[in-house]
Parts: C-alpha cells; structure tokens; sequence
C-alpha cells in the first residue's frame, strides 16, 4: 500500500533521511521507531506530501506521492507532530471546517463527524472550545480530524503523546481496530507501545533504516540465542557434560564463581527450546542443590538500544556559547 524506495531528504547538506526503502502491506500497522533526531517526521513529511522528496520516490496504492500529489493527499489521514489546531473554534466547529477543507460533501459531514466524535470519544466536548481542553482530548480531536474523510492510510506521528495511562490504553486499542480495515504508520518512542499495537516494526538511527520486522523476528534476529543462567551446589566437575546432554542445551560455559563448592554455569539454548524442567530434573536426580536458574531473553527495548547507540561527536559547551 506504502512503498519508500530510497527515499532521501535533505535540509540543507544535512541527510536527515538517508536513503530508506521499505513498504506497509495494506491493512498493517506498523511502528516507525527511532531516537529523537531519527528522521521519523521528516519521513512523514514527505510521506504526506507536505516535504518533496530530494531522491528517491514513494508511492501510495501505486500512486506517486510527488506526480499525484492531490489524489495521494486525499487518501492519506495525517496527524503531524504538534497537531496546529484552530484554537479559537469548538470542536464541532473545527470538524466541520476540515470537512469542508477535505471536501467532504454537505450531506455526509454530519455523519461522517459523529461517527469519528464516537469513535475518539468527543462525545461530551463538541461545543468546548480547543484551547480549553486538556492536551490528550486536543490529541483525540488531531485523531478524529486525520480520519475524518475515511481514508485508506493514517500516518500518525507519535499518536500517543502526552496522554495520559488511561488514554494511552484507550487511543491504542482504537489504532488496532482502525488497523482491521487500514493501513497504518505510526511513530513513537515508546516500544510497549510498538508490541502492544504493531505488526511491524522499523528502526531508523540518523536518517538510515537499521532494521525491519514483525516484534517477534526482531527479537529472534537479534537476540541470538536465550542464554540460562544456572547455579548450583555440590556438583562435581564433569557436571556441565551432563547439562550438555540435556535436549535443547547448545552450548555449557562454567564461569568463575568465588563460592566454594558452587558452579555457576552459562547454558545457551535454541532460539525456541526451554530446558529448564529439564535442568531442574536433572539437579534433583543427580543431588545438587539448586541456588538460582534465570533464562535471559533480549527484550524489544534493549535491541533498540543497541542498534540506535549514539554515536554522533558532542559540541563542547564553550562552542556554541562563544
Ligand atoms: N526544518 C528543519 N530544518 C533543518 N533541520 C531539520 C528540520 N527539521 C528537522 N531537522 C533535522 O533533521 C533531523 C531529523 O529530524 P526529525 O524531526 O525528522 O526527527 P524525529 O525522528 O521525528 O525526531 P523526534 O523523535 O525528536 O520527533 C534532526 O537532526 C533535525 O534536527
Ligand atoms: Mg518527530
């Protein structure tokens, strides 16, 4: 549905997005995930049509975002950054200001505004003025603006900002079910939120793509193998022979361990076994006591941190003070 082919964006001579290619099938919601700076809303931007591509190009069901730009803009729901709400207006006054910019026809503007009021739970605001809201309805109402026209894609840059617990379950649960029928990009910081609502997820570090797949792939890809953790007392020497010959176990590395008579080893396993039972069964056959057993999986948070490390040179302060 989305395709970015190489797509690159300058301001300046700064590459703020530095030839990324990727696509979002129709009907997935995917996570645009990367650090502050990342080139996420650039993307977007450029995605929305708001920003001309410097190379590259994308395509929405087909469409050129660059050749097409009216047709593309009017299958796209856009909810930027810092949504830029006409304060003054109530939100029933603002729905049907952009149903009249999206060309909504007179005869559906009701309904299609009810409807979206509904779906972001507006119900009771309709007639309070945008700047007397609080920041997470004047979110919802960014949300039921971007949707207001039905389009086929929701762009959504970082949806879930500045709500509150509550709001975030509650903005989240309806992103999936809009997902059921659309396409949806979605850019946050927060990974949670990427597994909670996600089918997939991409990484960009500095305005390149780092990676790219379902939650589960990218932990698979870069978690290399669950490592356990095994302690015990009383084993002898040939003990980690004997956890060698447990089914699943790939590898048995004994680590130092000032204790006397405890044996600390590393257990790596297969990417979808769990010898644990096993271990324990094993200890409990053979006597040794059991101090601690602890299985580590590479968590979706640590994987970002790794592939999203900074490694741009500081500023000193005196510099830019100077
Ligand atoms: N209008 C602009 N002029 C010059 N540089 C810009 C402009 N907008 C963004 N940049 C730079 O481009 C890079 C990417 O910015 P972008 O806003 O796309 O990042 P982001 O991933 O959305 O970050 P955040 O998570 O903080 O929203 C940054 O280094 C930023 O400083
Ligand atoms: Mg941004």
């Amino acid at each position: 549905m989305i395709h970015i082919e190489h797509l690159k964006k300058y301001y300046g001579n700064f590459p703020a997005v530095d030839d990324i290619s990727f696509d979002v099938a129709r009907g997935e919601i995917l996570g645009f995930l990367g650090p502050n700076g990342a080139g996420k809303t650039t993307t977007m931007k450029v995605i929305t049509g708001f920003y001309p591509p410097n190379e590259g190009r994308i395509t929405i069901d087909g469409r050129d975002v660059t050749e097409e730009s009216l047709k593309t803009r009017a299958m796209i729901g856009y909810l930027p950054e810092n949504t830029p709400l006409y304060h003054d207006l109530t939100v029933y006054e603002y729905l049907k200001h952009i149903a009249d910019v999206r060309q909504i026809p007179n005869g559906e503007q009701k309904h299609r505004i009810r409807t979206m009021v509904e779906v972001t739970g507006l119900q009771h605001r309709l007639g309070q003025p945008i700047s007397k809201l609080s920041k997470g309805f004047r979110q919802r109402v960014g949300l039921a603006q971007a949707m207001l026209h039905d389009p086929k894609v929701l762009v959504l840059d970082e949806p879930t900002i500045g709500l509150d617990p509550n709001q975030i379950v509650e903005i989240r649960d309806l992103i999936r079910k809009l997902g059921e029928e659309k396409t949806v990009i979605l850019s946050t910081h927060i990974l949670p939120e990427v597994q909670a609502t996600c089918d997939r997820v991409v990484i960009i570090h500095q305005g390149k793509l780092v990676a790219d797949g379902t939650p589960e792939q990218l932990q698979h890809r870069f978690q290399g193998r669950p490592v356990i953790t095994l302690q015990v007392h009383g084993a002898p020497d040939d003990a980690g022979e004997k956890l060698l010959a447990i089914a699943g176990v790939e590898t048995v590395d004994r680590e130092q361990n000032s204790e006397a008579n405890v044996k600390q080893f590393q257990i790596a396993t297969g990417t979808t076994s769990d010898p644990r039972s096993d271990i324990f069964r094993l200890c409990v056959q053979q006597g040794w006591t059991l101090l601690g057993m602890t299985r580590r999986v590479e968590s979706l948070e640590s994987i970002f941190r790794q592939l999203t490390r900074r490694d741009e040179p500081a500023v000193p302060v005196e510099e830019v003070a100077a």
